[in-house]
């Protein structure tokens, strides 16, 4: 599709270039379509760089705070507004002009506002589209996220929902309005464009550029800010260079003169940046933006190319800015409209052979495509339901009815798109008449519009087949009881006392099984008889009866349900009561009690030791039925008694997942404790990873992924899937251990449990080994299952390294410590200085990244800062998803066809907007080389 259509957008932009620069000339206040709330804020104000903030004083929800513990002074950051962390949504609407685009821009700083030990995790939608999640991580560095749209309605919402930790809060909403086609892509009707990177090469200082230099306020970041992960692997040999001259950016995107005024060079021949693209692997919308600013000597030439690691593609086409751009100090933009790109982008512009300068870039754009989600079709009839009411808090909910989720007053359906099923609007002081668009909410099996001051007749709702429960009573209705009511097939419930209906009651009503009240309504009769108010309610009696039986069904569903689950290896949870009864009294039935004779015969008087650790010795065993046990003798003063240990027991014996080592029973004699689990015939990830083990088999990376995946499972089930939670408190790649089928499980978990909330002396013993020990948690003695996550993270960097833990030699001088020495090392973005080079090349870089950045979160310092296990458990299984497909790919075995991680490009989708110099296809350039 692409190439007639960047013809004709060419033209197009031509004549609206005309007519815009000669606006932009009139137009010296704030860019109109502008509009910047402080949210949280008490006045307007004009910010130092001229723009117009109001405050969103007349905003019903939440609560404005002040913010003071950061260093950032604008007044617009001095406010926020904060909302409750509850199940429903909070919604700014704005005004705009369909058919144009914008940007929104949504910040969030948090400043600690709420003094709250966990930081805020909710959510951000447009409409009833998923934009993002906002995960705050310090207390003082502004979140940003930016959506370019296409208005097709006259408002918009952005929305704030679902907190999963701490409240919701907004710092400013910005609306920034395009002028002309720019961001025009052939997918805006379906796909947002959310922004990635936008980078100003060459930059002067770290500031970014925006408003007034653009003045469609884009924010173009500096590329001499350091970020983890972002513009590193830096070619030698790159420069700065800038001119002071203007340069002709009027078309295409109008990147702001200010921002093509500066790039870089790679004087040796090439650039090469790396960079994190949150929100990818995706499609994107990926352009360059070039300018020639140097002066380039007659016989001097600047041929590039793009080269991005599997994307052969792409590197066939030549920008030679000059002749694409039609001259010197012009804007040239190639770019891809729709490119599938990774989340670690490396990608590097070089020189072509016959080219003597090398390559230069001023400015480089890439924004995520994010689907649009449908709203519910029943959007304009509720919005024109509501419209009376506009004052009321109810109808200013804003944003869709039903997504991303539903208003308080409102049930929908799970279809997609949803429709309304419940109108909940008892006693919100409705007037006038039942409004009739009540009658096109097709999917409504709920009405309840009981105690309001509604006048009028009730309209024929025999439209909404779906209707099961109508609730008008205590209103001022009249006129007739609609014998269409009878003919709603599902209805169970009308109640419509209380009101000035007259008439007959239809006979239709008292022949259906039916909870129906309509007394106290003076003129209404049951047909033939009148004047009677107090009426029988025919069918209710039945109708309770059923209602019995449907709970009696229900709770035996339930119970059965519950039995059910108690088979179920991977939930099998204890009643509380049974756990709490079964304390006081002897190991319960469920854990098996081993005789003492059993266990000395398997393991033939403790013959073999297999292992040993803060809790005792471990021995091998055979059980007469031909199972390979491991026995723990517990070394004697690890309980204070008898009870003790049954407590351990009764709770071991509840924990079954298959990543967990299997707890098979139990012995106490002789005043030994014992505790029997099924043999693993594998030995610890230590051993494989640096143990006496022979490498017998390939320990690569996709192997360490699966058993790290395999880990983070059964951590997930100790903290998860346990009531109460199970925190392990010494994880470590020795508590790690192999089977026959090369999977892993945790051991050692559960044991001591009752020793931290047990007796004082004992909870103040600070229980871990050094290296894997959360530092929080040494200071603080306070447990939490991050503690764990922080050991995980030490492990994910010993999978990585093949490096120990805590070592003298390995990290260096000054260095005894896995974490300190791989955060050095992943920060500056030198991954490869942390691998282990048993790996070889047998890795896809973008895997491991994910793995690294994982590891550092865990090993923060704060557990608040850490991620969930379930959160790691994500990451590895994204990784293995990655690296499963490279080793297909490695395989030749990449026609499999399944969804690709990597970059591909569309070759239809390759155009090249403002020119129509097509590719010259050079057969000789060499493919470009992965990683
Ligand atoms: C504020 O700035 C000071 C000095 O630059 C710095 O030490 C401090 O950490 C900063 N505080 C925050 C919250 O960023
Ligand atoms: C949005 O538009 C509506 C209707 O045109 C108008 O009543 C309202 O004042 C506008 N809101 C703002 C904030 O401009
Ligand atoms: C809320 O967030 C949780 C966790 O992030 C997610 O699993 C869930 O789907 C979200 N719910 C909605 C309604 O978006
Ligand atoms: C981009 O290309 C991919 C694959 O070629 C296609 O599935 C997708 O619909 C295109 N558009 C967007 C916006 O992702
Ligand atoms: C209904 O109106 C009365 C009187 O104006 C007021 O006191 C009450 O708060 C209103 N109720 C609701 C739910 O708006
Ligand atoms: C019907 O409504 C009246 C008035 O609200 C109430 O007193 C009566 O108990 C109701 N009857 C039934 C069966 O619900």
């Amino acid at each position: 599709m692409g190439r007639g259509l960047f013809l004709g957008r060419g033209l197009f932009l031509c004549l609206l270039v005309f007519c815009t620069s000669v606006l932009m000339e009139l137009s010296t206040a704030q860019m109109p379509g502008f509009v910047s709330l402080d949210c949280g804020g008490s006045q307007s104000f004009t910010d130092e760089i001229g723009l117009e903030w109001t405050p969103d004083d007349h905003f019903t929800f939440g609560e404005r705070t002040n913010v003071s513990l950061t260093n950032e002074t604008r007044t617009q950051y001095t406010t926020l507004r904060y909302f409750p962390a509850d199940d429903r949504k909070y919604c700014y609407t704005l005004n705009v002009t369909t058919r144009t685009r914008y940007l929104i821009r949504a910040t969030f700083l948090y400043g600690d506002f709420d003094s709250n030990n966990v930081y805020p995790n909710f959510e951000i939608s447009l409409g009833p589209t998923f934009w993002s999640t906002i995960v705050i991580s310090d207390a003082s560095t502004i979140e940003v996220r930016e959506l370019i749209f296409l208005a097709s309605d006259p408002t918009i919402s952005v929305c704030l929902s679902n907190a999963t930790t701490g409240n919701p809060f907004i710092s400013t909403l910005e609306l920034r309005q395009f002028n002309g086609s720019m961001y025009f892509t052939g997918f805006e009707n379906q796909f947002y464009l959310s922004t990635s990177a936008r980078i100003n090469f060459g930059a002067e200082s770290e500031e970014p550029v925006r408003y007034p230099d653009d003045p469609f306020d884009r924010i173009w970041e500096s590329d001499s800010v350091k970020r983890a992960n972002y513009l590193v692997d830096v070619a030698s040999g790159t420069k700065k260079v800038s001119t002071q001259l203007p340069i002709d950016v009027n078309r295409d995107e109008r990147p702001p003169q200010k921002v093509m005024q500066t790039a870089v060079v790679g004087t040796n021949g090439s650039l090469t940046y790396r960079l994190n693209l949150d929100g990818f692997p995706g499609n994107g919308w990926a352009y360059s933006y070039f300018a020639e600013i140097e002066d380039l000597a007659p016989e001097d030439t600047r041929k590039f190319r793009l080269v991005l690691p599997g994307a052969p593609d792409i590197s066939k086409a030549v920008v030679n800015i000059m002749e694409n751009a039609q001259g010197k100090y012009r804007l040239y933009e190639p770019g891809f409209e729709n490119l599938t790109l990774p989340f670690v982008l490396s990608f590097r512009f070089g020189r072509t052979i016959d080219s003597s300068k090398g390559p230069l870039l001023n400015a480089m754009e890439i924004n995520k495509y994010v689907k649009k989600i449908d709203g519910s079709p029943d959007g304009g009839v509720i919005a024109s339901i509501i419209s009376p009411y506009t004052s009321a808090a109810w109808a200013q909910e804003g944003g869709d009815p039903c997504l991303p989720v539903p208003w308080t007053w409102v049930h929908c359906s799970s279809d997609s798109p949803p429709l309304i099923t419940a109108v909940k609007l008892s006693g919100q002081n409705l007037t006038g008449n039942i409004p009739s668009d009540i009658t096109k909410l097709s999917g409504l099996v709920e009405l309840r519009l009981d105690g309001n001051a509604l006048t009028g007749s009730i309209p024929d709702l025999s439209s909404c087949v779906n209707l099961e429960i109508i609730h008008l009573e205590n209103n001022q209705l009249t006129g007739e009881l609609p014998s269409s009511l009878a003919t709603l097939p599902k209805l169970k419930e009308l109640y419509v006392q209380n009101n000035k209906l007259s008439g007959t009651v239809p006979s239709g009503l008292l022949n259906k099984k039916l909870n129906l009240n309509y007394t106290g309504n003076m003129n209404l009769h049951e047909g033939g008889k009148s004047g009677s108010q107090t009426k029988i309610i025919i069918g209710s009696s039945v109708g309770a009866a059923v209602l019995l039986v449907a709970t009696i069904a229900s709770c035996l569903f339930i119970q059965k349900g519950k039995r059910n689950s108690k088979h179920d290896d991977n939930v099998q949870i204890l009643p509380t009561q049974r756990l709490v009864s079964s304390l006081s009294n002897a190991p319960t039935e469920a854990a098996h009690c081993f005789m003492l004779s059993e266990i000395e015969e398997a393991t033939n008087r403790f013959e073999r030791k297999i292992g040993s650790g803060g809790f005792g010795v471990v021995f091998y065993g055979r059980l007469i039925d031909g199972r390979e046990i491991a026995v723990k003798v517990l070394t004697s003063d690890s309980y204070q008694g008898k009870r003790e240990f049954s407590n351990e027991v009764t709770l071991l014996s509840r924990i079954h997942h298959r990543n967990l080592v299997q707890f098979l029973g139990y012995c106490q004699e002789d005043g030994k404790n014992m505790l029997v689990y099924e043999f693993m015939h594998n030995g610890t990830l230590k051993e494989h990873l640096y143990g006496p083990l022979p490498h017998e088999w390939n320990f690569n990376w996709i192997k360490r992924l699966e058993i790290a995946e395999d880990a983070a499972r059964g951590i997930e089930y100790l903290h998860t899937g346990c009531v109460p939670a199970i925190i392990h408190r010494d994880l470590k790649s020795s508590n790690i251990l192999v089977d026959n089928n090369l999977r892993a499980k945790v051991s050692d978990f559960g044991l001591s449990k009752s020793q931290v909330d047990g007796v004082s002396h004992v909870s103040s013993v600070v229980r871990g080994t050094v290296g894997y020990l959360d530092p929080e948690y040494y200071i603080s003695q306070q447990l939490t299952d991050k503690s764990d996550v922080y050991s995980f993270g030490v492990i994910l960097l010993e999978l990585i390294s093949g490096r120990e833990a805590i070592s003298n030699e390995s990290f260096g001088v000054n260095c005894r410590n896995i974490v300190q020495w791989a955060r050095l090392h992943i920060e500056s973005g030198d991954i490869q200085g942390i691998i282990d080079p048993n790996l070889r090349e047998d890795y896809d870089i973008q895997s491991m990244w994910k793995i690294a950045e994982k590891a550092l979160m865990c090993v923060q310092p704060h557990g608040h800062m850490r991620p969930s296990i379930s959160e790691v458990l994500k990451e590895i299984q994204d990784a293995l998803l990655i690296e499963r497909e490279a080793l297909a790919a490695r395989e030749g075995l990449s026609d499999l066809s399944r969804n690709s991680f990597h970059s591909s490009v569309n070759m239809d989708a390759f155009d090249i907007p403002g020119t129509e110099n097509y590719v010259a296809i050079d057969e000789s350039i060499a493919q470009p080389t992965a990683r």
